[in-house]
C-alpha cells in the first residue's frame, strides 16, 4: 500500500503541478491581452481626444435653443438626408425654428373661408433626425452634429452633441457666441423669462415673449415715467453706489386690485430696459430659505427680479381659509422666523433681498394685491425702496384704454387700412400689440375682411372714448375688466359705448350677488365652528 502511495504520489504533483502551470498561463495572457485591450482604447480615445473637442447643449437652456437656432439657418442643417417630420417644435417659444427643407402650403391651394377667421396654420419641419450624426462646415472646420433625445426626471429632453477637430476650443466659443449673436438679432423685439426650478435650484429658460410697448399701459403718465426714470438712472449708477459703499440694488413694490396692470406694467419695463426677467413663485412647492437664497444669488447684474404675490408667500395655509383676512397671524410668524432653512420665513425671504449672497445690480420687482398682510420690514430701503399703488380705473384711464382699443384712422398700421381685424387685437396678455405687430399678421389683416371694425375718423373716437369714460364710475372696476369688456364688443365701438351703463350695472349686480353668497357662506361656517 506504502509502495503505491510512494509510486502514484509524485504522478499526482506533477499532473497538479502541470494544471496550475496552464492556469497561470492562461492568466498571464488574458491579463496581457486585456491590459494591451485597454491601453490601445485608451491610446485611441486618447488620441481621438487630443483632435476632437466635443460640447453638448441641452434643451431647457438657453444656449440650446441659440445653437438649434444658428442650425436651422444652416443650408446644411436642412439638406440632412435623415429626417424626423414634425409639426411640433417648429415655432419654440416664439423664435422660428424653421430650416430650409420646411414645408408650406402654396398660397393658391389655400382655401378661402369667408369668415376670414385665418387658418389654422400647421408648419411641417423637416429635422434631422435624432442619433444621426451630421456633418456641418463652419469656419474651415468639419462639425460633427448629433441630435439624441432622452427622458431626464423633469421630462423629455433632447440634447446636441457638436464635435469638432480642432486644437483648442476656440472654435466652439466661436460658433456659441455667433449663435448667441444671431439668436439675439432675431429676438431683440422680445423678453426672454426664466422661471426659477425649485428641484434643481436653478433657473429654467422659459421663453422669449413679445415686447409690450409702454404706451399701451394705461398710467398717469407721471407714474410710468417715474418708474421708468428712476430705473435708468439706477442701471447708470454703480459708480455711485461703489464710492458710498452701498449695494447696488433697488427695490420695487406694485401692490393694488388685481387687473391692474402691475405684471404688464413689469413686463413692458422689462422690454423698454432690454433686461430679462426671472421668476420666483414664494408659494411654489419645494421653496426653502436656502432655495430662495442660492437663487437670488444666482441671478446676473442687469436683470428683473420679480417675486409675484409676495403676500402669499406667508399666508399659504390661511388663503384657503375665507374667513381669514389673511394677516399673518403672531404663531405663524413664530414659526416661520424659527425657521431651520428648509422651509421659507420671512428672515429668510429678507436675507435673500439683502444678506451678503445678494446679487447686486437687479432690479426687483415684487406684486401683491394685499398690502396689508405685508411685513413693515419688507419696506426698509435697499429692499423695496420705492412703493407704487395701483388702483381700480379711473375715467381718464378707461377713455384711454378705448382709445387703445379702437385707433383712429391715422394711427392704424399702415397695412391693415382700411378695414383690419388686427388693429382690433386688444393691448392683450400675450403682449401682441398692434405696434409690434408682425409683418405677417399685418399682411393678414390687410387681406379682405369682411367683418372688419368700422374704421373712425380721430373725433369720432376721441368723443366715443369721452362718452365711454364719463360712463365708467370712478375707482370701481379693474382696467383689467374694462378690457374684457371692449374685448367682447371688438368690432362694435359705437354700440359698446351706448351700452356701457347698463353693463356696468350687470358688473355691479353680480359683484353685489358673489358679496352676499362669501357672506352667507362665512355665517354658515361660523355657526357651524360655533356648534362643535
Ligand atoms: N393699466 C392698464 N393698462 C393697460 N392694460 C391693463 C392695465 N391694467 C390691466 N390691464 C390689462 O388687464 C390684464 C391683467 O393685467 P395684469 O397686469 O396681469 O394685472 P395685475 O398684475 O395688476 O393683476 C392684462 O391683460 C392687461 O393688459
Ligand atoms: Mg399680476
Amino acid at each position: 500500500m506504502n509502495t503505491l502511495k510512494s509510486f502514484i504520489g509524485p504522478l499526482a504533483e506533477t499532473v497538479n503541478a502541470g494544471s496550475l502551470q496552464d492556469t497561470m498561463k492562461l492568466v498571464v495572457i488574458g491579463g496581457t491581452m486585456e491590459t494591451a485591450r485597454r491601453l490601445s482604447v485608451s491610446a485611441w480615445n486618447g488620441f481621438v481626444d487630443s483632435f476632437f473637442l466635443t460640447a453638448t447643449f441641452n434643451s431647457g437652456d438657453i444656449t440650446f435653443d441659440w445653437i438649434m437656432h444658428w442650425l436651422s439657418k444652416q443650408p446644411a442643417w436642412g439638406r440632412s438626408r435623415e429626417f424626423e417630420i414634425t409639426t411640433r417644435s417648429v415655432k419654440r417659444n416664439g423664435l422660428e425654428q424653421a430650416t430650409t427643407g420646411d414645408v408650406e402650403e402654396p398660397e393658391d391651394e389655400v382655401e378661402e373661408y369667408d369668415d376670414d377667421i385665418g387658418r389654422r396654420k400647421r408648419k411641417i419641419a423637416f429635422l434631422p433626425s435624432c442619433d444621426t450624426t451630421h456633418t456641418i462646415y463652419f469656419r474651415g472646420h468639419l462639425l460633427r452634429i448629433t441630435r439624441s433625445k432622452g427622458f431626464q426626471d423633469y421630462g423629455h429632453y433632447s440634447s446636441l452633441k457638436i464635435s469638432v477637430v480642432a486644437r483648442n476650443n476656440d472654435i466652439l466659443k466661436r460658433l456659441v457666441l455667433e449663435a448667441k449673436r444671431e439668436y439675439e438679432k432675431d429676438a431683440e423685439h422680445r423678453v426672454h423669462i426664466f422661471m426659477a426650478d425649485t428641484t434643481y435650484t436653478c433657473w429654467r429658460w422659459n421663453g422669449a415673449r413679445q415686447k409690450r410697448p409702454m404706451s399701451s399701459i394705461v398710467l398717469e403718465p407721471a407714474v410710468k415715467e417715474m418708474i421708468l426714470t428712476d430705473c435708468k438712472d439706477f442701471l447708470r449708477s454703480e459708480e455711485w453706489y461703489a464710492e458710498r459703499g452701498i449695494p447696488f440694488r433697488r427695490g420695487y413694490l406694485l401692490y393694488g386690485v388685481p387687473g391692474s396692470g402691475k405684471t404688464s406694467l413689469i413686463h413692458s419695463l422689462a422690454g423698454e430696459l432690454n433686461l430679462d426677467i426671472y421668476v420666483v413663485s414664494l408659494s411654489s412647492k419645494g421653496m426653502s430659505d436656502n432655495t430662495l437664497t442660492t437663487l437670488m444669488g444666482s441671478v446676473p447684474q442687469r436683470c428683473i427680479l420679480l417675486l409675484e404675490d409676495l403676500d402669499a408667500a406667508f399666508t399659504r395655509s390661511l388663503t384657503r381659509d375665507e374667513t381669514s383676512t389673511g394677516t399673518p397671524t403672531v404663531a405663524t410668524k413664530q414659526a416661520s422666523d424659527s425657521s431651520d432653512g428648509s422651509t421659507l420665513s420671512l428672515s429668510g425671504l429678507l436675507n435673500s433681498l439683502d444678506g451678503v449672497t445678494a446679487a447686486e445690480g437687479r432690479l426687483l420687482f415684487a406684486t401683491t394685491n394685499h398690502i396689508e398682510r405685508l411685513d413693515s420690514a419688507l419696506s426698509r430701503p435697499g429692499r423695496l425702496d420705492v412703493w407704487v399703488n395701483f388702483k381700480n380705473a379711473t375715467r381718464w384711464q378707461a377713455e384711454g384704454i378705448f382709445k387703445n382699443f379702437f385707433p383712429s384712422k391715422g394711427k392704424m398700421p399702415a397695412a391693415s387700412e382700411p378695414t383690419t381685424s388686427i388693429l382690433q387685437a386688444p393691448p392683450d396678455e400675450k403682449g401682441k400689440q398692434k405696434e409690434s405687430a408682425p409683418a405677417a399678421m399685418k399682411t393678414v389683416a390687410a387681406a379682405k375682411s369682411k367683418h372688419a371694425v368700422p374704421s373712425l375718423e380721430e373725433e369720432e373716437i376721441a368723443e366715443l372714448a369721452k362718452r365711454f369714460g364719463e360712463a365708467i364710475p370712478e375707482d370701481e372696476l379693474s382696467v383689467a375688466s374694462l378690457q374684457g369688456y371692449l374685448l367682447k364688443n371688438k368690432t362694435r365701438p359705437r354700440e359698446c359705448v351706448e351700452e356701457v351703463a347698463a353693463w356696468v350695472q350687470t358688473e355691479r349686480e353680480t359683484r353685489e350677488k358673489l358679496k352676499k353668497e362669501k357672506e352667507q357662506v362665512r355665517l354658515v361656517r361660523t355657526s357651524l365652528a360655533h356648534l362643535s
